[in-house]
């Protein structure tokens, strides 16, 4: 992939580059049409497709995330994909004594609240794997989606901080008609789950219509208990976190304003779901 990559740039073609999990759905294809809108005709786009272990911790989902390299591969090449780069785990991290990987990228501030403090290792994994494959694609910009607002909000710190030659665009977040944030988490949510998985776009809704029907700032600590009761109205729903914050520097609000960033994380049954908006 780097020696196509390398002689891609040395004909002056430009590279724009989607990486994902698989379980490809229309949140990350709108992804690729963003790429391909930021390289045109004339450029190449390519995704990558890795089920990240060191972005899982013990006891979540890594060995039943969704897998279907074949689906996937027709859905890419539909999509006017020019490579799909889908390197083995023992590939991307060797094991073998003397060659073993041991070298990890923490950016250390954006990473501490909401998925950081529920998932402790899934941003070093993140920002690892991230680092890695830019290094072998070589692109001149990178795609990531806005529904892991706080993903998106490291991955262009630590491009900044380590002077990563590309630019990185956030494409907005694809849903499902009834509001539903797609997600290849989405194919856990059977039966009534499926239904119910529709109260955290609500939540974020209601919350944009208490705050734009207040004429002062509302107290995000009254805010967050109105809300909790809404989602927790669902009978399987239980939520991990609500935080409101800066959108960019993702400081918590104790006041919450138009502008101001909400981020949820809810389990509905097992399975955990996360979505955001500007409210
Ligand atoms: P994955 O969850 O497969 O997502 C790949 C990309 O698609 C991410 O940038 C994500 O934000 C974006 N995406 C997912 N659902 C979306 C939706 N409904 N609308 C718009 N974009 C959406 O995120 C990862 O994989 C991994 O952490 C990765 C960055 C590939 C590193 O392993």
């Amino acid at each position: 992939m780097q020696a196509l990559a390398r002689r891609w740039r040395r004909a002056g073609t430009r590279i724009a580059f989607v990486p994902t999990m698989g379980g490809l759905h229309d949140g990350h294809l709108s992804l690729v049409r963003r790429a391909r809108k930021a390289v045109g005709r004339g450029g190449r786009i390519v995704v990558s497709l890795f089920v990240n272990p060191a972005q899982f911790g013990p006891g979540e989902d890594f060995t039943k995330y969704p897998r279907d390299l074949r689906g996937d591969a027709a859905l890419c090449r539909a999509a006017g994909v020019d490579v799909l780069f889908a390197p083995a785990a023992a590939q991307m991290y060797p094991r073998s004594p003397g060659v073993a990987f041991s070298t990890w990228i923490t950016e250390e501030t954006l990473s501490r609240p909401m998925e950081g403090r529920s998932r402790p290792v899934h941003f070093r994994g993140v920002t690892t794997v991230v680092a890695k494959l830019l290094n072998i694609v070589l692109p001149d910009v990178a795609v990531f989606g806005a529904k892991d607002w706080q993903q998106a909000a490291i991955v262009h710190r630590m491009v900044r901080d380590l002077n990563f030659p590309l630019k990185i665009i956030v494409a907005p977040t694809r849903r499902e008609p009834d509001g539903l944030a797609m997600s290849s988490r989405n194919q856990y949510l059977t039966g009534d789950r499926r239904r119910q998985a529709v109260v955290l776009s609500r939540a974020i809704a209601s919350a944009r219509q208490i705050v734009r029907a207040s004429r002062r700032a509302v107290d995000a600590t009254r805010l967050r208990k109105v809300l909790i009761k809404l989602i927790e109205q669902q009978p399987d729903a239980r939520v991990d976190y609500i935080e409101f914050f800066h959108p960019e520097t993702l400081v918590p609000a104790t006041r919450v304003a138009r502008g101001t960033h909400l981020a949820l994380a809810v389990f509905v049954g097992k399975t955990r779901l996360i979505d955001n908006g500007r409210l």
